[in-house]
C-alpha cells in the first residue's frame, strides 16, 4: 500500500499520552492505584475457553519483588499438546472467515485496549518496571499492531497481479498456514505478543501464545481483550509457562509457524528443532525469529555533539537498556572523542535511577535477580574503564548503576555480547570506514547509529551497513508500526519486518492457479 492508500484505508499510530500535563499523569496515578487493590492477577492455562490453574508461576515487581504482580498457570508438555490441538479445530473456522471479518475483530480487540489503556501500562510499570512513557508507548504499539496488520490482510486477501497470457488465467492467492506458535519475550509484555499473535491471526491462523514466565499478567490482559474482541477460543489458546512449554510446542508436528521473540540462544535453538520434519508431519515449519543485538552508535568528527549527547543517552539507558534495539556501543571518531566522553560522562552520572512508577525516573531496575547479576557480572569485567556511573542506586529491586566504559579492548566480551542492561561501551576509532569494520566484525545485525553532518557519509554508511535499522541524527528506539517496520539481520533475526508491508506474508502459503481458457473463453483481464 502507498502512504496514501494507508490513510485512507485509516490506520494512523495511536497517539501517546501527554505526559508534561498533569491530567494525564494523575489519571495514569488513579490507575495504578486502582490496579494495585485488584493485585495479584490471576492469569490461567486457556485452552478452547477452558480455565485450568492459575498457579505455578509468580510474577512479582522487579523494583519491590516481594509484590506479587500476577500469579499464572504453569502449563506443561501435554497442555501444549491440548492447546495445538484446539488451534486445529480454531483454524478450521477462522481461517474460513473473510479477511475483512477477521481484521474487524481485531479492530474490536484494539479497541478494548484503547478502552483499557492506563491500566494496561500500569500493568506494566509493576510487572515489568517499564517506566510510564514507555508502558505507554507499548500500550500504543500493541493497538497499532491490531490495526496494521488487519488492513494489511485485507490488502494481501487481493493477492498479486500476474502476467496474463491468451487463452490463460493466472492468478495468485495467499493461504494460512495452520497453527501458529507464539513465543514472546517480557520486554514489551503486550506489544510484541499482541504483533506476533495479530499478524497471525489477520492472515487467518489459530494461534497458541505462550508468553514470557516474566509477564503473565500483560499477555493474560492481551488474550481476553482478542477474545472480547471476537476471536473464537480454539483459535486463540493462553499458555503462561517456561521455555519447556514453547520447546513443546516447537517440537509439535501440528504447528505450521513458529513466531519468535527473544534472545539468540533460544532462537537458534528454535530454528534447529523447528527444521525436524518427523514421521506424519507434511509440512516443512516456518520460523519467524527476532533475536538479540549489540547495536552501535557511529559518531563521525562532524557531528553534532548537542544532538548526539542526549539521544545516546536516551538510546542506551531509557528502560534500564533493556530494549532490543538500545544502544550497547559507541563508536567516536578520535577527533570527537575527548569531548564526548566528557559530555556523555556527565549525561550518565545524572541519570535519574528510580522506581518505575515515579514520573521523573529515566532508568527503572533490569528484570529479575538474574539480569541484574548477569550486567554485573558484565561490569565488573570492564571495571577499570568506567567512565561515570549514576551512584547510588536503590537497595531495594534488581538495581544495576547505569554506567558509561571507555577503551576496553575490541575482544573485550562486553563489547561483543549482549548484555540487555544499563552498560555502555565507548571506541575510539580512526575514521567512520573503521567503525564500520567494528559493525561488520559482529555476529548481531540489529540496529544503529550514525551521527554525521555529511550526505555523503550518510550514504556511504547506509550502503555498506549490515544492520535492519539504521537511524541517522536521532537515537536509535522508539520503532513505529507503519514508519519503521522493524527487525534485524545476521543472528540478531530471520524474519521480515514486524509493523511492516512484509510481515504478513510469513504466515501465509502464496498458491498460484493457473486455468486454461481456450475451450470455455477469453479471459477478461
Ligand atoms: N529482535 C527483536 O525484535 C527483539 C525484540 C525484543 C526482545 N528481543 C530480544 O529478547 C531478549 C530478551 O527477552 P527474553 O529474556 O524474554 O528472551 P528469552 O530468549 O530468554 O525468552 C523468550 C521466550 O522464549 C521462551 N523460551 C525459553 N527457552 C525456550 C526454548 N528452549 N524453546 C522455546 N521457547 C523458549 C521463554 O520462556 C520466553 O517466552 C533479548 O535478547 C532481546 O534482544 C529481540
Amino acid at each position: 500500500m502507498t502512504v496514501a492508500e494507508h490513510a485512507a484505508a485509516g490506520f494512523r499510530n495511536e497517539p501517546i499520552l501527554e505526559l508534561r500535563r498533569a491530567a494525564a499523569r494523575d489519571s495514569l496515578l488513579t490507575a495504578l492505584r486502582e490496579l494495585d487493590e485488584r493485585l495479584p492477577l490471576s492469569v490461567p492455562v486457556l485452552i478452547g475457553g477452558d480455565r485450568g490453574a492459575a498457579e505455578g508461576i509468580d510474577s512479582t515487581d522487579p523494583g519491590a519483588p516481594h509484590r506479587l504482580v500476577a500469579r499464572a498457570g504453569r502449563a506443561g508438555e501435554e497442555d501444549a499438546a491440548a492447546a495445538v490441538e484446539a488451534a486445529g479445530r480454531g483454524f478450521r473456522d477462522w481461517g474460513a472467515r473473510p479477511a475483512a471479518e477477521r481484521a474487524e475483530v481485531l479492530r474490536a480487540a484494539a479497541a478494548r485496549l484503547r478502552e483499557r489503556r492506563l491500566i494496561l501500562a500500569a500493568l506494566q510499570v509493576r510487572e515489568c518496571a517499564k517506566p510510564w512513557p514507555e508502558a505507554d508507548a507499548d500500550v500504543c504499539e500493541a493497538i497499532d499492531f491490531l490495526e496494521y496488520y488487519g488492513r494489511e490482510a485485507i490488502e494481501l486477501d487481493r493477492g498479486r497481479t500476474l502476467v496474463q497470457a491468451p487463452g490463460e488465467r493466472n492468478t495468485m492467492r495467499y493461504a494460512a498456514r495452520g497453527v501458529a506458535a507464539v513465543i514472546s519475550p517480557w520486554n514489551f509484555p503486550l506489544a510484541i505478543p499482541c504483533g506476533m499473535t495479530a499478524a497471525a491471526l489477520a492472515a487467518g491462523n489459530a494461534v497458541v501464545l505462550k508468553p514470557a514466565e516474566q509477564s503473565p499478567g500483560s499477555a493474560g490482559a492481551l488474550v481476553d481483550a482478542l477474545h472480547e474482541g471476537g476471536v473464537p477460543h480454539d483459535a486463540l489458546a493462553l499458555l503462561p509457562g517456561y521455555g519447556d512449554a514453547g520447546a513443546a510446542l516447537v517440537r509439535d508436528p501440528r504447528v505450521h509457524v513458529i513466531a519468535f521473540t527473544g534472545s539468540s540462544a533460544v532462537g537458534l535453538e528454535i530454528v534447529r528443532a523447528a527444521a525436524e520434519t518427523p514421521a506424519g508431519q507434511s509440512h516443512v515449519k516456518r520460523v519467524v525469529s527476532e533475536m538479540g543485538g549489540k547495536n552501535c552508535v557511529i559518531v563521525d568528527s562532524d557531528a553534532d555533539l548537542d544532538e548526539a549527547v542526549p539521544d545516546i543517552v536516551h538510546s542506551a539507558f531509557i528502560y534500564a537498556g533493556q530494549k532490543c534495539s538500545a544502544a550497547a556501543r559507541v563508536l567516536v571518531h578520535e577527533a570527537a572523542a575527548d569531548t564526548l566522553v566528557e559530555r556523555l560522562a556527565g549525561a550518565v552520572s545524572v541519570l535519574n535511577v528510580g522506581q518505575a512508577d515515579s514520573f521523573p525516573t529515566e532508568v527503572p531496575p533490569v528484570i529479575e535477580r538474574e539480569a541484574q547479576e548477569r550486567v554485573l557480572r558484565y561490569r565488573a569485567q570492564a571495571s577499570d574503564h568506567v567512565a561515570a556511573s549514576a551512584e547510588p542506586v536503590p537497595q531495594e529491586g534488581w538495581f544495576v548503576p547505569p554506567s558509561l566504559v571507555v577503551g576496553l579492548p575490541e575482544d573485550s566480551p562486553v563489547n561483543r555480547e549482549e548484555i540487555f542492561g544499563p552498560l555502555v561501551s565507548m571506541t575510539r576509532v580512526r575514521d567512520v570506514d573503521e567503525a564500520m569494520d567494528v559493525v561488520d566484525s559482529l555476529p548481531f545485525a540489529l540496529t544503529g547509529g550514525l551521527f554525521s553532518r555529511s550526505p555523503a557519509t550518510v550514504e556511504r554508511v547506509a550502503a555498506r551497513t549490515p544492520v535492519g535499522n539504521l537511524y541517522v541524527n536521532r537515537g536509535i528506539t522508539g520503532a513505529m508500526v507503519g514508519r519503521q517496520p522493524f527487525g534485524g539481520n545476521r543472528r540478531s533475526g530471520s524474519g521480515s519486518k514486524a509493523g511492516g508491508p512484509d510481515y504478513l506474508l510469513q504466515f501465509v502459503e502464496p498458491r498460484v492457479v493457473t486455468e486454461n481458457t481456450m475451450r470455455q473463453g477469453i479471459p477478461v483481464e
